[in-house]
């Protein structure tokens, strides 16, 4: 009976995978007999564009952001030659199989002619290969991870990577606040959280403090980290770097707090999220410090205008993923514009081409590598939202 029934899922998976490598070889058989430009037989009448944001679970911030600043953005965008846009949102719930579920849905199915995604690096790892398989444009607005836009020539990013974050934070530490001691906590399921670990040791070790010897880990979904701050207590450090996503960053300094850690803690922009202050609470919001892509403090005109509508359509102030989700379409957009030809290859060599075009972000370039060089941001949470600290140019 239990062999029974472990046999009949197997059977179904053999039976969707058949399916599915005779969708593959139908594919194959019709990428080598017909042109390049034939192969995804995109909509003439109006543009498709995919988007795979995390609408649900541990990080859907990101994603409730991103979409809201991307509906804005669209609104200001008109047709364009003469072709209206058409967003198709999916939700990969900050998984990363359900990302590359997503990107091959909206090749497949929905015959995207380029896609905007995904927030996290691990997700948007998972689904790039994909993309560049399939020869159509991915381009990030949020995902940091250097390694993301290594996957090739059909992946880019709005935003700046983790070898300038991570360096502007460990500099703010021995720097600005003069620490010397650190130790380092790694969301162990999470490619950007190990990436910015790294960066954030060689610079600080460089620049002549400590990093304490030793593993201080969790993964995403963990709630109770008491054990890992006893751990980090014992260590005797005068400042923490946590480059963590939202949820498990809110627990954590509210529990840190009650155990009496007051140290201040270091994050990326994984921290920018509305739900971080009510996680953690009155007490382990105080005194710590992030670096982002955008403060809603900026004076920039611009960047009060944006803040503005986005407060007066959502009741809500915009964190960085609003900013960035609303950028990265207007990037879009005129990259679209600007596209010698409306297939994939032509959308990608205008993408890749982007200079200086103004967001509320920064000035975007995308650079050889397709990363953008921007500005960062450091910002103090306190107990009243985020505070400007600082800008540093790259
Ligand atoms: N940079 C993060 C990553 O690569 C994602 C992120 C961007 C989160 C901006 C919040 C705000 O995983």
């Amino acid at each position: 009976m239990k062999a029974m029934t472990k046999l009949i899922p197997l059977i179904a998976v053999f039976a969707a995978l058949a399916m599915f490598s005779q969708g593959c070889k139908k594919e194959e058989s019709k990428t080598m007999t017909e042109a390049p430009a034939a192969k995804a037989a995109l909509s003439a009448t109006e543009i498709v564009l995919g988007a795979v944001f995390p609408m649900t679970g541990p990080i859907a911030t990101y994603g409730q952001e991103s979409v809201n600043g991307m509906k804005m953005a669209l609104k200001k965008i008109g047709d364009i030659k003469g072709k209206k846009i058409r967003l198709i949102v999916e939700d990969n719930k900050g998984e990363p199989n359900e990302s590359a579920n997503a990107v091959r849905k909206l090749i497949d199915i929905d015959k995207v002619h380029a896609i905007v995604g995904s927030v996290a690096s691990s997700n948007t790892l998972a689904g790039a290969p994909i993309a560049q398989q399939s020869k159509v444009p991915l381009m990030t607005p949020a995902s940091t991870n250097e390694t993301v836009t290594q996957t090739g020539d059909y992946i880019s990013r709005t935003c700046f990577t983790d070898a300038f974050q991570g360096v502007v934070m460990a500099k703010f530490a021995y720097e600005t606040l003069g620490k010397k001691k650190a130790v380092i906590i790694v969301d162990n399921s999470s490619d950007y959280s190990k990436g910015l670990a790294s960066v954030f040791t060689k610079k600080f070790k460089e620049l002549g403090g400590t990093i304490v010897d030793g593993s201080f880990t969790y993964v995403q979904k963990d709630t109770d980290f008491r054990s890992l701050l006893r751990k980090v207590k014992r260590e005797g450090p005068d400042v923490i770097w946590l480059p963590g996503y939202y949820t498990e960053v809110g627990l954590m300094l509210n529990q840190a707090r009650q155990m009496g850690i007051n140290l201040p803690f270091l994050g990326g922009d994984g921290w920018d999220s509305p739900k971080l202050q009510e996680l953690a609470g009155a007490e382990g919001i105080k005194g710590n410090y992030i670096s982002s892509h955008f403060s809603p403090d900026d004076v920039d005109p611009a960047v009060q205008g944006f803040v503005k509508e986005y407060v007066d359509t959502y009741g809500q102030k915009p964190g960085a993923m609003a900013a960035l989700g609303y950028d990265g379409v207007l990037v879009m957009a005129d990259a679209l514009k600007r596209a010698p030809t409306m297939d994939h290859a032509g959308i990608r060599d205008a993408l890749n081409s982007t200079k200086d075009f103004i967001g509320i972000t920064g000035s975007i370039t995308i650079d050889e590598n397709r990363n953008a060089r921007k500005a960062a941001v450091v910002l103090e949470t306190t107990a009243k939202g985020m505070k400007f600290k600082q800008k540093v140019n790259p």
